[in-house]
């Protein structure tokens, strides 16, 4: 593993959502020891680390976002042992892990809340959470009307121990996540205890869940918020009462003195709503170091959109000195691979809940345009975040019956919404068996059968295969050692194409017939180049040869 304290800044960082990885006691449930023996697939695809979404004590009410105990491994997932031996097999491999750190709530089951629900109005426990009384001649109504992200309040109103009704909580998210008050200092010193805890154990750097939500402005008269969406339209400007407040950096300037005391510093990564210019703040040197650029997951398959959307991201990376981390799929939305099977202006939501039937997606269309836009981000300066299975060019499972879901977002909109658990199906591995090798035991979301073409197996080794991509693809990245910069070249439309220092091109036809090639040693392409054309939908890398 390189020394190199920069290291992060062109990273290929790859997201295990570790409950749908690889299952080692065949419960259903992928777990620690079931990463551990993929090490060497990791390792083999070329990333730089790993990302692993919580695999803490949690009741699963969001998918392992309700903590339980920050400090601790889901005995379902495995033991600290285990992780001790993940992160050891993952360092020999050459490859640094990042966790999830969830602040801005967390569970129920929390000791902290369910002190805070045995303690009396005012008291100390309560602090740690944001408790108030109730509107109405009894307290019966919600303090506010604020919307929860999952719909529909953000406040629940709790039973005292004698069993008449209390106060109520604030939970941006699920009930069963209720949100932390920031302004109580034992709050701030038990996160540092926590970052603390992992950067002992090894652990390289974090992901900071909902990094734009921990400081609100509570005060009375409550303001309307129409909306407080991890990815939501709400004012660049600060003004929002509880998403991206000015005083949230201060939190993050302390954790970055945290960071630095180690060696190399441990480096973060802030999922955040902010626009670019606001989101160059967490990214800063004195902050949290990088923050998403999710800018990409809503853009439509067109090249001026494309460009425009990348030069913003260079322009707030400039702004930051940090740099840029592209993503075109998570744990949180359709997989591009479906994404770009379908018209751009295609409601997601509607499309989830008709199965996956209306419109019927052009699932062939999709993978190419997977394939394309994959080397386009790989092609880019800056940090690369891929999500597990889109190296296999999978789909989302878009017909998950009503009866195996488990996202929170279903339950809480009364089925108004579908969720996102059809991108976190575990992925296959073998093309037989009761789940395609992810374990011995099923797995807790069902796998269709048409998973067995998309398996590990059936694409190693296969030049053509979208895992035989990314492996070169990765190789080459890491070989060609390109410097931040990126020089456009002039536009021809519908052609994405661009020049990094060391004479690497790469180009992407977006449009659906040829261009033609420019010259230049072709060193990998996304999909057959016949002749002297790029055809439409494929990304072309080329070596000039001048
Ligand atoms: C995570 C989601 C989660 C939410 C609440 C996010 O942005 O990525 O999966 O539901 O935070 O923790």
């Amino acid at each position: 593993m390189t020394p190199d304290p920069q290291w992060w800044r062109q990273a290929v960082v790859y997201q295990v959502y570790p409950r749908s990885f690889a299952d080692s006691d065949g419960n259903g449930i992928g777990d620690l020891r079931g990463i551990t023996s993929r090490v060497p697939y990791l390792r083999d695809l070329g990333i730089d680390a790993v990302w692993l979404s919580p695999f803490y004590p949690s009741a699963l009410a969001d998918g392992g976002y309700d903590v339980d105990d920050y400090r601790n491994v889901d005995p379902r997932l495995g033991t600290l042992a285990d992780f001790d031996e993940l992160v050891g097999a993952l360092h020999a491999a050459g490859i640094r892990i990042l966790v999830d750190i969830v602040a801005n709530h967390s569970s129920n089951a929390h000791e902290w809340f369910r002190a805070a629900l045995a303690a009396a109005p005012g008291a100390p426990e309560r602090n740690r959470y944001i408790f108030r009384d109730g509107r109405g001649a009894r307290g019966e109504l919600p303090p506010n009307d604020w919307p929860s992200h999952f719909g529909p309040s953000a406040w629940t109103r709790t039973t005292n121990p004698d069993g008449t009704p209390g106060q109520w909580y604030l939970h941006l998210f699920a009930p069963e996540q209720p949100d932390l008050n920031w302004d109580d200092p034992e709050v701030a010193a038990d996160f540092i205890t926590t970052l603390r805890f992992w950067a002992d154990r090894g652990v390289d750097g974090f992901r900071i869940d909902a990094a734009h939500l921990l400081k609100k402005d509570l005060s009375e008269p409550y303001r309307p918020v129409p909306t407080i969406g991890i990815v939501a339209d709400y004012p660049d400007d600060g003004s929002h009462p509880l998403a991206d407040r000015d005083e949230v950096h201060e939190i993050y300037r302390s954790w970055r003195r945290v960071f630095d005391e180690y060696t190399p510093p441990r480096v973060a990564v802030a999922e955040t709503a902010a626009g670019p210019v606001r989101r160059a703040r967490y990214a800063g040197a004195d902050e949290l170091g990088q923050a998403f650029d999710f800018d990409l997951l809503d853009t439509p398959w067109d090249a001026v959109a494309f460009r425009d959307t990348i030069s913003a991201c260079l322009d707030g990376a400039r702004i930051s000195g940090s740099s840029p981390t592209w993503t075109l799929s998570n744990h949180d939305i359709v997989r591009h691979a479906s994404r770009y099977a379908l018209q751009a202006d295609t409601d997601l939501n509607r499309w989830l809940l008709a199965n996956g039937t209306d419109p019927l997606p052009d699932l062939a269309q999709g993978l190419r345009r997977a394939r394309a836009a994959a080397m386009l981000l790989l092609a880019l300066p800056g940090s690369t975040y891929l999500y597990q299975g889109e190296e296999l060019g999978l789909p989302e499972v878009a017909d998950l019956p009503a009866e195996v879901l488990q996202d929170p977002q279903w339950f809480r909109d009364a089925g108004a919404r579908k969720g996102r658990d059809g991108c976190r199906v575990p992925i296959p591995w073998e093309p037989t068996g009761p789940s395609f090798g992810f374990g011995s035991g099923g797995a807790h979301l069902p796998m269709p059968a048409w998973f067995s073409d998309y398996s590990v197996e059936r694409q190693v080794g296969v030049p053509t295969s979208t895992l035989e991509l990314y492996r070169a693809a990765l190789r080459l990245r890491r070989e060609l050692h390109a410097g931040e910069s990126l020089t456009w070249d002039d536009g021809t439309e519908g052609v994405v194409s661009f020049v990094r220092d060391t004479g690497w091109r790469s180009i992407t036809n977006m449009g659906s017939g040829p261009i033609p090639l420019p010259a230049g040693r072709i060193l990998l392409a996304s999909g057959p180049v016949p002749g002297h054309e790029v055809p439409g939908e494929t990304t072309v890398w080329l070596q000039r040869t001048t």
